[in-house]
């Protein structure tokens, strides 16, 4: 069904050679000290990896999703945590910046983040605002030719090490989402800093942080797109979004499944490899399976945003599917490796606790399902 062009299969290789030669070594070092691989996304930048939509006008690779999602699986193959970096850079700040942004925008924000030169964030979700992203408490307020911010964001991916943030804020909390607005804001802008940096279970090389925005002036100019059309930007940037966290999954499951096979084909018992037993083989069976599955809806998701349709609903099932099939995978392939799959010397182990992310962040597997749900009975 898929015959993946001269160009993808390029792209593949390309960033499969830089994960298993540059991301793989230094993954296990990098989760027990959570640094934040500055070198690694360097490379990614060489690579045309962070700006991989933007048009070569404004530093980018002009490349389409299937690209995208081709070259994330492989870098989260060797590297969840950088995945997730290089996934919200292109995916959740510059696609809407490209998306919904005037020219002068893209110029001064879309350009750095493509070129590697700055790092960016997505800040929607607040703490009592997450999967119901539409009751955005953080207010905005027009005050001559600036608009001033108050609230609090959490959760928020690239946080700490973000100068471009994309930002969403409340006009009017009681109209809920009709009073949502879009800013792109600097880092530098007075009243912003960084709040609590989150002690991850995985992932752990991208920090994650709360973002604080106190009487935060942001110049009228950085409105992005139209005043209170902010919760379609959201949403919009989420679809795509939530195909690089089913490309991410990809890159775990695959990795938990060449592992657990190397092992089992080394591994003996009862006088025989574990392979030869039909127990492991049945599981390595349903990892493959699922994982294909997975790669299908995720491949079929990306071409269709690349024809330009709306793809909302395969978007989501693209990273419910991909997202519980990363953990199946993970499951399993602890299970094959037994006692020593516990163990933190043992690389899935770590799979395991990064797997754990996918079903969580750019909407959780209940709300894929409600997406899902809606588009069926529409
Ligand atoms: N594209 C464009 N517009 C969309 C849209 C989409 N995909 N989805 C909804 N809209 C529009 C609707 O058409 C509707 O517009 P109208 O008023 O003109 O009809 C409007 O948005 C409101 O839509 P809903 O009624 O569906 O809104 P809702 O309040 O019921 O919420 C939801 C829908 C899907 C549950 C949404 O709140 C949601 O996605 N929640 C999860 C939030 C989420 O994923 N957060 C992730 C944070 S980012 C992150 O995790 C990053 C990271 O760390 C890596």
């Amino acid at each position: 069904m898929f015959d993946l062009s001269e160009d993808h299969r390029n792209i593949q290789s390309m960033a499969r050679e830089l994960a298993r030669e540059e991301v793989l070594p230094g993954a296990a070092e990098r989760d027990r000290t959570h640094a934040f691989p500055e070198a690694l996304v360097g490379k990614l930048a060489e690579l045309g990896f962070l700006g991989v939509f933007a048009p070569e006008a404004y530093g980018g690779s002009e490349l389409d999703l299937l690209s995208y999602v081709l070259a994330l699986e492989e870098i989260s193959y060797a590297d969840a945590g950088l995945g997730v970096i290089m996934s919200v850079q292109n995916s959740l700040a510059g696609w809407p910046i490209l998306s919904f942004g005037t020219h002068e925008q893209k110029l001064k924000y879309l350009t750095p983040l493509a070129t590697g030169e700055k790092i960016g964030c997505y800040a929607l979700t607040e703490p009592e605002a997450g999967s119901d992203a539409g009751s955005q408490r953080t207010r905005c307020v027009l005050d001559g030719d600036h608009y001033v911010l108050d609230g609090t964001k959490v959760w928020i991916t690239n946080g700490p090490q973000a100068s471009i943030i994309v930002t969403y804020a409340n006009l009017d909390v009681e109209s809920r989402y009709k009073g949502v607005c879009a800013f792109i804001v600097e880092r530098d802008f007075p009243g912003f800093s960084v709040g609590k940096i989150e002690d991850k279970m995985g992932i752990s090389c991208s920090s994650t942080s709360e973002l604080v925005y106190e009487g935060l002036r942001v110049p009228q100019a950085n409105l992005l797109h139209q005043e209170r059309d902010g919760f379609k930007v959201a949403m919009a940037t989420l679809d795509g979004g939530r195909i690089g966290i089913a490309a991410q999954a990809l890159g775990i499951a695959q990795r938990a499944l060449d592992l657990a096979v190397g092992y089992a084909k080394e591994r003996s018992t009862f006088g025989k490899p574990i392979a030869k037993h039909q127990a492991i083989q049945w599981k390595l069976a349903d990892m493959k399976t699922r994982l294909e599955a997975a790669r299908l809806l995720t491949w079929r998701a990306a071409t269709m945003k690349d024809r330009g349709e709306r793809a909302s609903a395969e978007c989501s099932m693209a990273k419910l599917y991909a997202s519980e099939a990363a953990n199946f995978c993970a499951y399993e392939a602890v299970q094959i490796f037994g006692g020593y799959g516990y163990s933190r010397e043992y690389e899935v182990e770590r799979l395991y606790r990064d797997a754990r992310i996918t079903t969580l962040y750019e909407g959780t597997s209940e709300i894929q399902r409600m997406v899902i749900a809606k588009h069926v009975l529409s």
